[in-house]
C-alpha cells in the first residue's frame, strides 16, 4: 500500500462528513428574485409539518387566507387580528418578505359590507367610508411590517372589461384607484400591487394593461402587477407568460408571479359533481405526468429568469401538495400534483428542474 492511500481514504471520509449544504430556492434565486409560498393558519403558526420546508425554502410569504376582508372584519366594526397578527410575525421571525393579500375583491367579502340594510344595497358613500375604514385599520396596523399589499385582487373578466361586482355597480369605476389611494395614505412606503390571474390571454391582457395605464396617468401608487400564474400543464405557453411580463414591465411596471401552481387535473368547473374521471391520480402522478410536470417547471422558470430583470418575486400558492387549495377547487375532494413538493413534503424532480435554471 502506498502511503498515499491511506490520506485519499481520509480525504473522502471526511468529504463525507461535511453536511451538504441544502439546495434552496431562495438561495438559487438570490440576485434574480424573491422565492416564496402562501402559507395557512396551521402553517404559520407553526403547527403544521410544512413549516420547517417553508422557512428553509422561502424568503417571502403571503397569507393563503389570513388578512382577507371575510377573517378580518366579519361584520360591522369588528377586527379580528389573530391570525394576521401570528403571519406577520412569523414572517419577522424569519427575515422574511411579507406580502399582504388582499383588500379588495369580490370573494371572501362578507355580505354586509355591501348592504345598508340585510337585501338593501348600500350606497356609493357608505360603501367608500367603510372601503377606506378598512383598508386604514387593516394596512396601518402592520404598516412598515407587510412590505407590500395585493390592493385589488380579481377586477377583470375574461373579455378585459371591468367585472360585474358590487364594488362596481354600487361605487363605479373610481373604486379601484381609491382603494389605492386609501392604502397608500395608511402606509406611504409600502409597495402596492394589481393582481389578477390569466393576464396571459390576449383579451383579459389588454384590459389588464388598459386599467393599469389609466391608473398610471392619474397618478395612482401601483408599483406592480401580480400574475397570479395559476396555470395548467400547457397553458398558456411559457413564451405568452413571457410576452406578458414584457408588456406591463412597458408600462414602467414591476411584476410579480404571485400564486404559482400547476393543475396537472382534468378542467373542471365549479359546481361540477365530483366523479372518478375528474380525479385520476388518487395515489401519485404517473410518471409521465411527473416527468410534464418537471418539463413545465423547467420552461416557466428559464422564462422567470429571462425576464429578472422584471420580476420582483414568484411565490408558490402553497409548500406541499397536501395542503394545496386545488385539492378543493374547482371540485372538492381531488387529489391534485400542483407544486414542488409532494404529500410528504418530498421535492419533486421539478425542484431540481427548477433549480437547474437558476443563474450562476
Ligand atoms: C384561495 C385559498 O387558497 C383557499 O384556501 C380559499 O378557500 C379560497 O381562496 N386567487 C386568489 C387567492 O387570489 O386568494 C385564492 O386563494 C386562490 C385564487
Amino acid at each position: 500500500m502506498t502511503p498515499a492511500r491511506p490520506v485519499r481514504w481520509c480525504l473522502l471520509i471526511a468529504l463525507l462528513a461535511v453536511p451538504v449544504r441544502a439546495a434552496t430556492l431562495k438561495d438559487a434565486f438570490t440576485g434574480a428574485f424573491r422565492v416564496g409560498a402562501a402559507l395557512n393558519a396551521a402553517q404559520f403558526s407553526g403547527e403544521a409539518p410544512e413549516t420547517a420546508l417553508a422557512v428553509q425554502q422561502f424568503n417571502t410569504i403571503s397569507p393563503e387566507n389570513a388578512l382577507k376582508w371575510g377573517p378580518v372584519h366579519p361584520s360591522p366594526g369588528r377586527f379580528r387580528f389573530d391570525g394576521a397578527d401570528r403571519y406577520v410575525a412569523f414572517g419577522e421571525a424569519h427575515g422574511m418578505w411579507i406580502v399582504g393579500h388582499t383588500l379588495v375583491w369580490h370573494r371572501q367579502t362578507p355580505a354586509w359590507v355591501f348592504e345598508s340594510s340585510p337585501g338593501h344595497p348600500a350606497d356609493r358613500e357608505t360603501l367608500l367610508a367603510r372601503l377606506r375604514d378598512h383598508i386604514h385599520t387593516v394596512v396601518g396596523r402592520y404598516r412598515g411590517r407587510i412590505r407590500g399589499w395585493d390592493v385589488v385582487n380579481e377586477a377583470l373578466a375574461e373579455d378585459g372589461s371591468l367585472r360585474q361586482t358590487p364594488w362596481l355597480a354600487i361605487i363605479g369605476e373610481d373604486y379601484i384607484s381609491k382603494a389605492f389611494e386609501f392604502a397608500h395614505e395608511a402606509d406611504p412606503a409600502a409597495e402596492l400591487y394589481y393582481n389578477d390571474y390569466n393576464l396571459e390571454y390576449p383579451e383579459k391582457r389588454a384590459g389588464a394593461l388598459r386599467l393599469l395605464a389609466h391608473l398610471k396617468a392619474q397618478g395612482v401608487p401601483v408599483r406592480a402587477v401580480g400574475l397570479q400564474g395559476h396555470v395548467r400543464l400547457a397553458t398558456p405557453t411559457a413564451a405568452a407568460v413571457g410576452d406578458t411580463i414584457d408588456a406591463f414591465a412597458a408600462l414602467g411596471l414591476r411584476v410579480n408571479v404571485s400564486e404559482l401552481d400547476v393543475d396537472v387535473l382534468p378542467p373542471a368547473h365549479e359546481g361540477d359533481a365530483a366523479r372518478p374521471g375528474l380525479d385520476p391520480y388518487p395515489g401519485g402522478p404517473p410518471p409521465e405526468v411527473q416527468r410534464a410536470l418537471t418539463a413545465r417547471y423547467a420552461a416557466l422558470f428559464a422564462t422567470f429568469v429571462a425576464h429578472r430583470a422584471a420580476l420582483d418575486r414568484v411565490t408558490f400558492w402553497g409548500v406541499t401538495d397536501a395542503a394545496s387549495w386545488l385539492n378543493g377547487w374547482p371540485v372538492p375532494g381531488r387529489t391534485n400534483h400542483p407544486l414542488l413538493f409532494d404529500r410528504s413534503g418530498r421535492p419533486k424532480p421539478a425542484f431540481d428542474a427548477v433549480l437547474h435554471t437558476a443563474p450562476r
